[in-house]
C-alpha cells in the first residue's frame, strides 16, 4: 500500500470532482473566448468559473484580475520579469524562498544589476520589522515566499505588507493557497501567485495571478487573446493582457472543481485537519534519538504541514529510498529547489527528509511514518 506524504510536492488524490471536470472539459471542443459556437462558450464559462471560484479562495472583487498561467514559477516570473526593475533599483525577499524566485532575482542580479537583499530569519521565522527596516526609496519590491517548502516556517505575509507601506508585495502561496484562510488577501496584497496542483487540488499545469488595480506588469509575451483582433498591438487590459494563447481548458476546469471542493470543505477545516496530523507527528517523533526536526517543532503553530528532519547516520536519500521499499511511504529527499533556505537554515548542500501532509492523509497514515522513521534512526549505521 501507499502511503502519499509529498503534498509540499503536488497534492494526491484529487478529489473526483475534479478528474471528473477535467474529463468532461477534454470530451468538448473546447477553445474558449475564441469561437463564438456552443461548446466555445461553454469552455468560456469553466474559465470563468475557475476565476470566481479562485477570486472567492483570495476574496478578490474583481475576478477579471486575476490571470492563469502554467504555475507559481511562470506567475512569479512575470512580476519579476515585467516590472521594468532596473540596474540600482532595490528589491527585498525573504531567505526561505524557493528558486521560483531566487533564480529570477538572481538573473537581474547578474545581467542587470538590479540590487536584490535578503532578509534573514531569526529563529527561523521572518519579522516584519526586519523588512521595515531594510526599506529604502529605491525599494521597488518586497518577495515573499509565505510559507518554506523545506522548514514550514509561516510568515506573516498581512504583517509584512502592513509594516512595507506602500512597497507592492508580490507572495508566492505555493504552500498556502488552500491550506490555509485567505479570503483576505485581495483586501491588501498586491500581487499574489498561485499554483493549482497543490493545496487548490488542482491538475499539474495550472496556476495564476492576481494583480492589484492600477499596478501593471509588462506580460512576458504577446499574442491572440480572441479580444481586439483588428489590431496588431497585445491588449493592456486583464485578464486578456497576461493571457496570449489558448487557455488550459481542461486543467482550468479542474481547477475550478479543486477550488470549490476546498470553498465547499472549508479553508479553516482543512487547516485544523492538517495541523492537526503535523502537531501529532511532530509529537511522535521528538524523542526519536538521533533524528533532528529543521523548522518549527511540537506545538509551534506559525507552521504548514511541511516537516523536514535529519536523521544521524543516514543520508536524506538513503532514508527515502528505505521509507519507499520498506514502508511504501512517498516522501521528498534533498535540497527541494530552496538552495538559499537550506543555506539558512543549516542543512546545505546535504539537505533534508521532507514529509508534507494533506487533507486526504489519516491519523494512521502519521503513525506509520513515525514509527518507520523510529525504526529506521535505530538501524543508523
Ligand atoms: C514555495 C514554492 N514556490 C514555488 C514552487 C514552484 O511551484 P510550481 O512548480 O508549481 O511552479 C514551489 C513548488 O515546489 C514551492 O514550494
Amino acid at each position: 500500500m501507499m502511503i502519499y506524504l509529498d503534498n509540499a510536492a503536488t497534492s494526491f488524490p484529487k478529489p473526483p470532482e475534479v478528474l471528473e471536470a477535467v474529463r468532461a472539459a477534454l470530451a468538448a471542443p473546447a477553445s474558449p473566448g475564441r469561437s463564438g459556437h456552443a461548446p466555445a462558450l461553454a469552455a468560456s464559462r469553466l474559465i470563468h468559473k475557475a476565476r470566481k471560484n479562485i477570486a472567492r479562495v483570495f476574496g478578490i472583487s474583481d475576478n477579471s484580475r486575476i490571470c492563469f498561467t502554467a504555475n507559481v514559477t511562470w506567475s512569479l516570473n512575470m512580476v519579476i520579469s515585467g516590472l521594468g526593475l532596473k540596474a540600482g533599483d532595490h528589491v527585498l525577499s525573504g531567505a526561505l524562498e524557493h528558486n521560483s524566485t531566487g533564480r529570477p532575482l538572481e538573473r537581474l542580479k547578474r545581467e542587470m544589476g538590479v540590487d536584490w537583499e535578503v532578509v534573514p530569519p531569526a529563529k527561523g521565522f521572518l519579522s516584519p520589522s526586519d523588512f521595515k527596516a531594510r526599506i529604502r526609496s529605491n525599494t521597488r519590491l518586497v518577495v515573499l515566499n509565505e510559507a518554506s517548502n523545506v522548514s514550514g516556517a509561516l510568515s506573516p505575509a498581512g504583517d509584512i505588507k502592513e509594516a512595507i507601506g506602500s512597497v507592492p508585495i508580490l507572495l508566492d502561496t505555493a504552500q498556502t493557497a488552500g491550506a490555509m484562510p485567505m479570503d483576505d488577501y485581495g483586501q491588501w496584497a498586491d500581487f499574489i501567485a498561485f499554483t493549482g496542483h497543490k493545496g487548490l487540488l488542482g491538475p499539474t499545469g495550472t496556476g495564476g495571478l492576481y494583480i492589484k488595480e492600477g499596478l501593471t506588469v509588462r506580460s512576458l509575451a504577446a499574442g491572440g487573446s480572441g479580444s481586439r483582433s483588428e489590431s496588431l498591438v497585445h491588449p493592456d487590459f486583464m485578464p486578456d493582457a497576461q493571457e496570449p494563447g489558448t487557455a488550459n481548458t481542461h486543467g482550468l476546469a479542474g481547477l475550478a472543481a479543486g477550488a470549490e471542493f476546498i470553498l465547499k470543505v472549508g479553508p479553516d477545516r482543512v487547516r485544523r485537519h492538517e495541523m492537526e496530523l503535523t502537531q501529532s507527528f511532530l509529537d511522535l517523533i521528538s524523542g526519536i534519538p538521533g533524528l533532528t526536526v529543521i523548522g518549527p517543532g511540537q506545538g509551534e503553530m506559525r507552521r504548514v504541514s511541511t516537516v523536514s528532519v535529519v536523521i544521524d547516520g543516514w543520508s536524506c536519500s538513503d532514508l527515502a529510498v528505505s521509507l519507499e521499499k520498506d514502508y511504501g511511504i512517498m516522501i521528498r529527499a534533498g535540497l527541494h529547489c530552496a538552495p538559499l533556505a537550506h543555506q539558512y537554515l543549516g542543512t546545505y548542500p546535504g539537505g533534508t527528509t521532507r514529509f508534507s501532509f494533506g487533507y486526504f492523509n489519516t491519523p494512521a497514515d502519521v503513525t506509520t511514518a513515525a514509527r518507520a522513521l523510529s525504526e529506521l534512526a535505530r538501524s543508523a549505521k
